[in-house]
């Protein structure tokens, strides 16, 4: 299926205090992806981020805002944003950071790659991707986090927390309700979902450069969030993983025997 027959593709855009990158990144992903649609999300920015977005608004028909009234986190925003979206039966959903750590350049190769896939993460950690300019510090926990979710917990995504994804609007319907981490986890929980429904989850390789300006908002509460909630999905799914084998080895089967005859 070509990328056209998937319908209109909106980039949703959380923002908090990017007055510098705003106005650029907007436009680099209009100049890769001229058929896009932009949505802006804005948490009412001290420095004035939403009002920069309202006049990329009104300067092009396809760059959208919504302003939040206070700064309630990174899923929440994108929650609201593929709400939007999903209202205005937009075929494609896209999450992109506004601090230039996504090249808008290779969105093209995710929504490639959706032709043949319900969620395509960029991803850092396979072939061909790569991190610039973290500190190590950070990049540890960004492994370390993959590493886990990978081995321990047993989600077979190699950089489970990337925040530059792709979503078939379909997808999106099916797994948005049970999505209710408001802070960055919610990329954990995204792919979680939709693994846990079957859907196809591919990874693509993207370069991913530390900001240039502006701050990240990553905190410590952010990364327990993660850890915790991730490791309780992986642990309800490591013990059915159990529960199942003992069922088939140790009577299970002589159940389903004794109901089929
Ligand atoms: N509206 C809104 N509300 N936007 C927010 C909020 C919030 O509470 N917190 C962060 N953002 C916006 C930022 O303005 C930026 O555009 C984007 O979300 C990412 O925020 P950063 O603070 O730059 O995140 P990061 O670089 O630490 O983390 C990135 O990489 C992680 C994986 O390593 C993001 O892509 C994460 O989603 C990802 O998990
Ligand atoms: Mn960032």
């Amino acid at each position: 299926m070509a990328i056209a027959d998937l319908g209109k593709v909106l980039v949703c855009i959380p923002t908090y205090n990017e007055i510098d990158n705003i106005a650029p990144i907007t436009e680099r992903i209009l100049a890769a992806v001229p058929a896009a649609d932009i949505l802006i999300i804005d948490d009412n920015s001290p420095d004035g981020t939403g009002e920069a977005a309202d006049r990329l608004a009104d300067s092009d028909p396809r760059v959208h805002v919504m302003h939040r009234t206070t700064k309630n986190g990174l899923g929440a925003a994108y929650l609201a944003g593929f709400r939007w979206g999903l209202e205005r039966d937009y075929g494609v959903l896209v999450e992109h950071d506004a601090d230039g750590s996504h090249q808008p350049e290779q969105l093209p190769s995710l929504l490639e790659a959706l032709e043949d896939a319900d969620m395509v993460k960029g991803s850092r950690y396979v072939p061909g991707g790569s991190v610039v300019n973290w500190p190590k510090s950070r990049e540890l926990l960004s492994r370390g986090g993959s590493l886990w979710t990978r081995f321990v917990v047993g989600i077979p995504v190699h950089d489970i927390t990337g925040g530059f994804n792709a979503f078939r609007a379909d997808a999106l319907r099916l797994i948005l309700d049970d999505i209710t981490s408001v802070g960055y986890n919610i990329q954990v929980d995204l792919t979680w979902h939709a693994l846990q429904r079957g859907l196809r989850v591919v990874e693509v390789p993207i370069e991913f450069i530390q900001r240039e300006r502006g701050e990240s908002k990553m905190s410590g509460a952010i990364v327990a969030e993660g850890f915790v909630r991730t490791t309780a999905w992986g642990l309800k799914h490591r013990v059915g993983q159990v529960v199942d084998w003992a069922r088939g080895r140790f009577g299970g089967e002589r159940g389903d025997e004794a109901q089929a005859s």
